[in-house]
């Protein structure tokens, strides 16, 4: 039963018993009963207290569509997490932007992932794919996040932005910086974070200089740099779309990729029913996206006095959209904990978000991931944990740190 606490407006707002917030939640794997009870007792759930300030938890899948539903209520402009963004840190990017500006900006970067580049990438993507399968031992431990996941998502990143390969590590770890929530928010974190960011601003600035001297192409980079709505964009906004571009495409499907090792190893049969029918595949990338849930959450603030599902909500409160929550969401999702190949409807997951701010990368992560499932189907290869999996320690994106396997041949 909910526990209901007065507020100033004389409403009872139902007490979260639980702060999801907690990264040791999501070490630990312990998140599926406290969303389980939120879902079932408060999916509009508030936490009075927490490292990041209250915050309001809407944790069922209709409520966070309903939220994302009304952009203009519920904005994206103050932070997309449940940090708040401070103040005197220039970062700005569209992911955190209402409309039109919003409008404008995602505008330019779109077309860099509709079908037809799409189209255009795959033979590419399939030839990392095959080459980092084939470089990969049989008989001996090593770590799949390191080996595997890391490197195929990271390439991805390099080839969209024409980026240096000899400079990945770069990459990855202004990505990991880029992506990083924690309640630390100390003069001293900061200038260690901006520092990251004006490394990576700089390495940026030059790639974007030398497209500019080039006529436009269709890479987002030349996109970027040739268009009236982000070609001149002041620092703190070139500094804030690099950084979604290359955690939107990293972190996520990083994730996802050590996801599917996971859900394979926990349902055996899931490996062999694609084995039987691969034209499941396809399938399989969205449930992976679903069960995985590579974004934790994301967040709105209203920007007035608003009513949600009868609940009162001020103006300046923070909701937090737990889609790992939404996808596990029983009244849409039958076994909603099972990793179901088949499952009819994987495709309705929220793990891309919903609305104008729906993943851009979207088609451009199911076709990496597809091809990835593909290869391990294709090759008949048994993965099999060597050791216990390290994950993330963050609630905002869900993944492992460390997976060591065995690759066995069937
Ligand atoms: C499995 C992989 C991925 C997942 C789960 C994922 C998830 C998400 C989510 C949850 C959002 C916010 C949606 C919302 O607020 O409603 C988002 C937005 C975005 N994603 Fe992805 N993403 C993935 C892959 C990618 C890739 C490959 C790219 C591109 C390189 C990308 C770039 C972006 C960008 C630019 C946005 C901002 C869109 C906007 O604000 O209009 N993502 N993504």
């Amino acid at each position: 039963m909910a526990t209901t606490a007065p507020d100033d407006t004389s409403t009872a707002r139902p007490i979260a018993p639980v702060d999801v917030s907690d990264a040791a939640l999501y070490v630990e794997d312990r998140w599926h009963e406290p969303f389980a009870d939120l879902r079932a007792n408060m999916p509009l759930a508030w936490h009075p207290e927490s490292p990041y300030g209250p915050y309001w938890s809407v944790s069922s899948h209709r409520l966070i569509q309903q939220v994302e539903a009304l952009p203009d209520l519920y904005s994206s402009a103050r932070a997309i997490t449940i940090t708040d963004a401070r103040d005197d840190v220039p970062f700005d990017n569209f992911i955190a932007m209402d409309r039109p500006q919003h409008t404008e900006q995602r505008r330019v970067v779109q077309p860099s992932f509709n079908p037809s580049e799409m189209k255009r990438r795959e033979g590419e993507i399939r030839q990392r794919v095959t080459e980092l399968f084939d470089g990969l031992s049989q008989g001996e431990t090593f770590d799949w996040v390191e080996q595997v996941s890391i490197p195929l998502t990271i390439g991805m990143i390099c080839v969209l932005f024409d980026f240096p390969w000899e400079e990945r590590h770069d990459l990855k770890r202004w990505s990991d910086w880029a992506s990083e929530v924690t309640p630390d928010q100390s003069d001293e974190r900061t200038a260690l974070w901006m520092e990251q960011m004006m490394q990576m601003l700089t390495r940026f600035d030059a790639l974007l200089e030398e497209k500019r001297a080039q006529p436009p192409g269709d890479d987002v980079m030349s996109r970027i740099i040739h268009s009236e709505a982000m070609g001149q964009m002041p620092a703190a906004e070139r500094m804030g779309n690099i950084a979604l571009l290359i955690v939107g495409g990293n972190d996520t499907t990083r994730n996802s990729m050590s996801g599917f090792i996971d859900a394979i190893n926990r349902f055996p049969d899931q490996l062999k029913r694609l084995h039987a029918e691969s034209d499941l595949i396809p399938n399989a990338a969205s449930e992976i996206i679903r069960w995985q849930s590579p974004v934790t959450h994301m967040r709105r603030t209203a920007t007035e006095d608003a009513e949600l599902d009868g609940q009162a909500i001020r103006a300046g409160e923070k909701l937090i959209l737990w889609y790992i929550s939404g996808n596990r969401d029983e009244s849409l999702f039958d076994d909603a904990d099972r990793f179901d190949v088949a499952r009819e409807n994987a495709r309705r997951h929220i793990g891309f978000g919903f609305g104008i701010h729906r993943c851009v990368g979207a088609r451009l992560a199911e076709l990496q991931l597809q091809i990835y499932i593909e290869e391990i189907v294709r090759r008949n290869i048994c993965i099999e944990p060597r050791g216990d999996w390290e994950r993330l320690a963050s609630p905002f994106l869900h993944g492992f740190t460390k997976m060591p396997v065995e690759i066995v041949a069937e």
